[in-house]
């Protein structure tokens, strides 16, 4: 992505509502992100946030609304033609395989990424993605845990490894959820940096939902407030820190 791009908007979001039965855990969510950005969701637990997520990247049906990516109408497609459309996601809950290695670990994502199949892991013609690989280790400072079990690594390592594993198919647009949730202060640290390198270096947008305030208020450029499914603020950090609604709804939950 070249900075002529900086700015154009990436993902549209309009008027998406999810129910459950009688829960309305998305009521009614529009919002735009622009090319580079890194944009917050944060919200109270149980405000929908996920929800929302799922809704966009295709593993749930919303209920009503349409999600864009760039000016292509994105509703109802899977999760892997999002992906072939530049577009990837890491879950709340950690989704690395912990009997492969961290290196094996990022080649099958890649293989998914490509939509080839699991039974190439350790086939022929993987070269480019083992280079690939052996690259995103290093760039998030896993390097010495190449060849480690992924279920060996600590929480925090893993959930940086997770993080990488969604950046093997050099997607222009990742959906974060919670990737600092139970992450130590040092590797909360080298997670953030990394974020922003890669935001810097290939201008890639983010929309990250984390209850870690110091951490997202100082990635981030944006933030939106979810409280009960709908948006109740949005703005710089500093304004969406003091908005009293804001403040209510973390007290009142
Ligand atoms: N598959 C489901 N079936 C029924 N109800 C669901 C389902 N998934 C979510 N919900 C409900 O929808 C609401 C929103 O949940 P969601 O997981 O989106 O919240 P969240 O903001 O991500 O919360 P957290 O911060 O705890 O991860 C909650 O009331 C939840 O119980
Ligand atoms: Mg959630």
């Amino acid at each position: 992505m070249t900075t002529a791009d900086t700015g154009a908007t990436v993902l549209k979001v309009q008027n998406i509502a999810k129910s459950f039965g009688g829960v309305h855990a998305v009521r009614d969510v529009s919002f735009e992100v622009r090319a580079g950005e890194i944009l917050g969701l944060i919200g109270p637990n149980g405000s929908g946030k996920t929800t929302l997520f799922n809704c966009i990247l295709g593993q749930l049906e919303p209920t009503r609304g349409k999600v864009l990516v760039g000016d292509s109408d994105v509703t109802g497609l899977r999760p892997s033609q999002l992906n072939r459309l530049g577009v990837g996601r890491t879950f709340q809950l950690l989704q690395v395989f912990p009997q492969l290695t961290v290196t094996e670990n990022l080649i099958l994502a890649g293989q998914e990424h490509k939509g080839s199949r699991l039974s190439r892991l350790f086939g022929a013609g993987d070269a480019g993605l083992t280079a690939d690989a052996a690259r995103m280790v290093e760039f998030f400072r896993l390097g010495h845990l190449a060849h480690e079990k992924a279920g060996g690594l600590s929480y925090g390592q893993q959930k940086l490894l997770d993080c990488a594993m969604a950046f093997m198919a050099g997607p222009r647009l990742v959906l974060l959820d919670e990737p600092a949730g139970g992450v130590n202060l040092s590797m909360l640290a080298n997670l953030k940096e990394r974020l922003q390198a890669i935001n810097r270096e290939t201008g890639a947008t983010f929309v990250v939902i984390e209850h870690n305030m110091e951490f997202v208020m100082s990635l981030c450029t944006r933030i939106i407030v979810l409280a009960e499914g709908a948006i109740i603020a949005q703005g710089s950090p500093e304004t969406v820190r003091r908005d009293p609604k804001v403040i209510e709804a973390y007290l009142g939950h």
